[in-house]
């Protein structure tokens, strides 16, 4: 069996570090280890649609955003087929048919549907569209055939909801849909990043992102200002380390070099989470050394990004190539799919 990636996000907003480091950076070290036959990743503008059906312009114009995010962190379109969705038609397709699959109930129970329904206000007004995304994912990655889903935390009820569709679908027409497993940060930190506001998601909305495209001043000045113990009120005070979300992002992007380099007085994160915890140690200092790290992590994604921005015709060109590539691959799936349904009248 072939090893075959597909991911992706929906272009809402510009990606900030919770998907750097919750799925950007590992679907990058997955596409340059050489295990994987193929790789897609998918810019969700038809699921984006589903929650901004009111305001496509803010679609396309996260698609470019999205697209350089993706290529500033080292996505390389000559590795990994980069695509724009709604451009894959047999996806909707796909979509209607696996429709048949799932029951009202099962879709109304699936945790982040039920967590989007209540944010976003939908609980009187939902559109159908909204309410079967997770089917349309289904199609999006059982197109492809793909056996590994890097993603976040928060998409594992998607992945249970294709893997039954995938069963389902197995089992009344015949072995045809690949069942597929998602892939997590192994870093636990990494899981879900906490906002800079101590809040648990970063979120647009909320305003407590760093973005991949912050300048330097808008870094510092978030580091800076970041929620941390409540209750770390002088520097003798023991601190907490676990709720702070200065340590969890320390936690997910520090390395032992980090150290050495900025703050050579401890040897490991370990050490300085100890000191914070026993008090003694302020919260300027731990802030610093964050805004450090962060500052090293990011210039080079940013610079990259500011370059790739400088010719955006270009971006859009690889991404039409990369979606007429995702089209031949949907169209073979979707061709087996009415095969296997009886449904290939004119074959
Ligand atoms: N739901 C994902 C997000 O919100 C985007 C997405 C759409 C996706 N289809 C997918 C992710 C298929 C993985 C596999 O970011």
């Amino acid at each position: 069996m072939k090893n075959i990636i597909l991911t992706g996000d929906r272009p809402s907003g510009k990606l900030h570090i919770g998907h750097y480091v919750g799925s950007l950076k590992r679907r990058v070290e997955l596409q340059n280890s050489g295990k994987f036959d193929e790789i897609y990743v998918m810019i969700a503008d038809a699921q984006a649609l589903t929650d901004n059906f009111d305001n496509p312009q803010k679609v396309r114009d996260n698609i470019t955003e999205v697209a350089l995010d993706y290529l500033a962190c080292g996505i390389d379109p000559n590795k990994s087929t980069i695509f724009v969705q709604s451009h894959v038609e047999q996806l909707t397709e796909l979509t209607f048919y696996y429709m048949n699959l799932v029951t009202l109930a099962r879709l109304q129970r699936n945790p982040t549907v039920k967590a989007e329904i209540k944010q976003k206000n939908f609980e009187m007004s939902l559109p159908m569209g909204f309410l079967t995304y997770p089917v349309s994912q289904t199609a999006d990655i059982t197109a492809f055939k793909a056996n590994t889903v890097p993603v976040g935390e928060d998409q594992l009820p998607m992945l249970e909801q294709a893997r039954e569709i995938v069963r389902s679908f197995n089992g009344l027409y015949g072995e045809t849909l690949v069942e597929p497993k998602a892939v997590l940060p192994e870093n636990k930190s990494c899981l879900r990043l906490p906002g800079t506001d101590g809040m648990a998601k970063m979120s647009k909305s909320l305003g407590n992102c760093i973005y991949l495209s912050d300048s330097a001043d808008e870094i510092k000045r978030k580091v800076m200002g970041m929620y941390t113990d409540p209750n770390h009120i002088k520097v003798t005070d023991p601190g907490d380390t676990k709720n702070n979300p200065t340590f969890i992002y320390l936690e997910a992007f520090s390395t032992p070099e980090h150290f050495a380099k900025y703050l050579p007085e401890y040897a490991s994160l370990d050490e300085l989470k100890a000191h914070y915890e026993r008090g003694g140690l302020g919260d300027m200092k731990v802030k610093k050394l964050l805004n450090a790290v962060m500052q090293e992590t990011l210039e080079p994604i940013r610079l990259r990004r500011e370059e790739l921005a400088k010719d955006i015709p270009a971006v859009w060109e690889m991404l039409k190539r990369g979606s007429d590539k995702a089209r031949a691959v949907a169209a073979q799936t979707l061709a087996q799919v009415k095969r296997a349904m009886k449904i290939n009248y004119f074959e």
